[in-house]
């Protein structure tokens, strides 16, 4: 084959590169099947990788040439000898660079195979997802709010007995497991600022997110099953016995006049364990 149609092999090659790189944008773009997806970036692979050998085997030169020269001075300019080791060394030269410009539209089309798979290296990246935003830090309760148990139905000031626990969750958002809290009702004087007896807290353990599924009600201690801490439900939840090393979050009250148990608001703090854990 002849060195122009090796080279022509090469240009196919790196031009299917090419192709495969548009076709995998294009395909994540129009959310085609995964399948075309993977098909155009085999493509990609296999000219590039087609073009590097082809590269190698047939355009970078193979042979290793020495030749002793003497030393001298011959200016070819001018009228100067047209021959002698000068001569022939800048005439190495001048042969070399009009072989680089030969392949200079090649070295073109492999930057530019490059750029477009780099391109399409980052496509990818749409699929992150939406950011969090602030859905970290907050629940699903707002002010006004009905505690609202798993059956629909929702708490009322005359529901509970003394030494009582329900779990609940922001009205209409039964599904929500960050919003879970439990809402207790505790004797007489027990519990800074006690709602008639009532006080709520997140059920999303602070050590690692298990629910707080225990209440002992005879010392108003709350238990996490998954690894035993202890919450002092008299006094905001603090902890009592770790791993959890800090209180379970309070979640404000108020009671309508209609006699439902309602949120006062969002809680105060993030729920459970995570990047937000207090130094
Ligand atoms: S998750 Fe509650 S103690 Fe570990």
């Amino acid at each position: 084959m002849s060195a122009r149609g090796r080279e022509l092999l090469v240009a196919v090659a790196i031009g299917a590169a090419m192709v495969g790189s548009i076709g995998f944008m294009a395909a994540f773009a129009l959310h085609n099947d995964i399948h075309w997806q993977g098909g155009f970036l085999a493509l990609a692979f296999a000219g590039f990788m087609f073009a590097a050998l082809g590269w190698a085997r047939w355009i970078l030169p193979r042979e290793q040439v020495e030749e002793e020269r003497s030393v001298g001075v011959h200016d070819t300019r001018n009228g100067g000898p047209r021959s002698g080791p000068i001569f022939e060394a800048t005439h190495d030269i001048e042969r070399g660079a009009q072989q680089l410009n030969r392949k200079k539209w090649l070295s073109r089309m492999v930057l530019a195979a490059v750029g477009l798979f780099g391109l399409a290296a980052l496509f990818p990246i749409g699929s992150l997802g939406p950011e969090p935003d602030d859905t970290l830090f907050h629940t699903k309760w707002r002010r006004g709010s009905r505690l609202q148990r798993l059956d629909g139905s929702f708490v009322k000031q005359s529901d509970l007995n003394v030494g009582a626990m329900e779990t609940v969750f922001p009205e209409g958002n039964l599904d929500d497991a960050q919003s879970v809290a439990m809402i207790l009702r505790m004797p007489d004087g027990v519990g800074r600022d006690a709602l008639n007896g009532y006080i709520a807290y997140s059920k999303v353990c602070t050590h690692a997110g298990c629910p707080v599924a225990l209440y002992r009600a005879a010392d108003h201690k709350l238990v996490c099953p998954c690894h035993q801490s202890v919450f002092d439900a008299a006094n905001d939840a603090a902890v009592l016995a770790g791993p959890a090393d800090h209180a379970l979050p309070r979640l404000p009250l108020q009671i309508g006049d209609d006699g439902y148990v309602r949120a006062d608001g969002d809680f105060p703090e993030p729920v459970g364990p995570g990047f937000w854990e207090h130094a």
